[in-house]
């Protein structure tokens, strides 16, 4: 595919079809991303992949700890988006009115395409070790984008979540990781269901008028 192309497509799904994905292909995927740069060569990452009976087991019993009200408690330190800068703390709150706008009363399509892990057929849980340095994560993320665009490119839709790292200790039980790693980030892939309501492509959330956030000093 076209760069241009498979960069334009980078939007979320949150909801997926049943159609499974090829275990090939997703090793593949986690394959040509390995080439993706990182401090030293440091190469943090793990990439475990959940399909089949582990995935429905991990989605239900995340499900149940949700329902039954368990506070989220993911490896990396979270932090009430209103302590945040005011820059993203400005933008999350603009997304957070564009979406009740958009969808209105229908806001709980979020809260259970999350609860349900998108329904997603594969979901690729991101680790670093726990010692690591701020370094690890910022590799991660370039990582995590590899894979998405990679994915975007075998025809996948992609849905980067930190819900499905809610539960750390469900992750590791069902996806078998190590207590020495943090479960940092899943990123779900699959074929997107174009007739779900949460993936209305009218629901296109905008980015920050480009000056604020590129400043050019000659
Ligand atoms: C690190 C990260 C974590 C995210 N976590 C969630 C999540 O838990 N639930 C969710 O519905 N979307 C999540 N998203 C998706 C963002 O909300 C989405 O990318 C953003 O609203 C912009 O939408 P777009 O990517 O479709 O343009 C996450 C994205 C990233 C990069």
């Amino acid at each position: 595919m076209d760069f241009e192309d498979v960069f334009n497509q980078e939007r979320v799904t949150r909801k997926f079809t049943n159609r499974k994905v090829n275990e090939k292909l997703l090793a593949t995927i986690v394959r040509k991303a390995q080439q993706s740069p990182s401090l030293l060569n440091s190469q943090p990452w793990r990439a475990y992949v959940a399909t089949g009976e582990s995935l429905e087991s991990l989605k239900k019993e995340s499900k149940t700890q949700i329902e039954a009200g368990v506070k989220p408690h993911e490896d990396f330190a979270s932090m009430l988006s209103l302590d945040w800068g005011t820059f993203p703390s400005q933008n999350m709150a603009t997304m957070g009115a564009s979406q009740t706008y958009f969808f209105r009363n229908k806001l709980n399509l979020f809260t259970k395409s999350n609860k349900t892990m998108f329904n997603a057929p594969a979901v690729i849980f991101l680790t670093i070790p726990k010692k690591s340095p701020a370094w690890s994560v910022f590799d991660l993320g370039i990582f995590a984008q590899s894979i998405m665009l990679i994915a975007i490119d075998q025809g996948l839709s992609i849905m980067p979540a930190h819900s499905m790292v809610s539960y750390p200790d469900l992750v590791r039980k069902y996806v078998h990781i190590p207590n020495d790693e943090m479960v940092g980030m899943a990123i779900a892939l699959g074929y997107k269901d174009r007739g779900a309501e949460v993936n209305d492509p009218k629901y296109y959330p905008d980015r920050v008028p480009f000056e604020k956030i590129f400043k050019l000093t000659k």
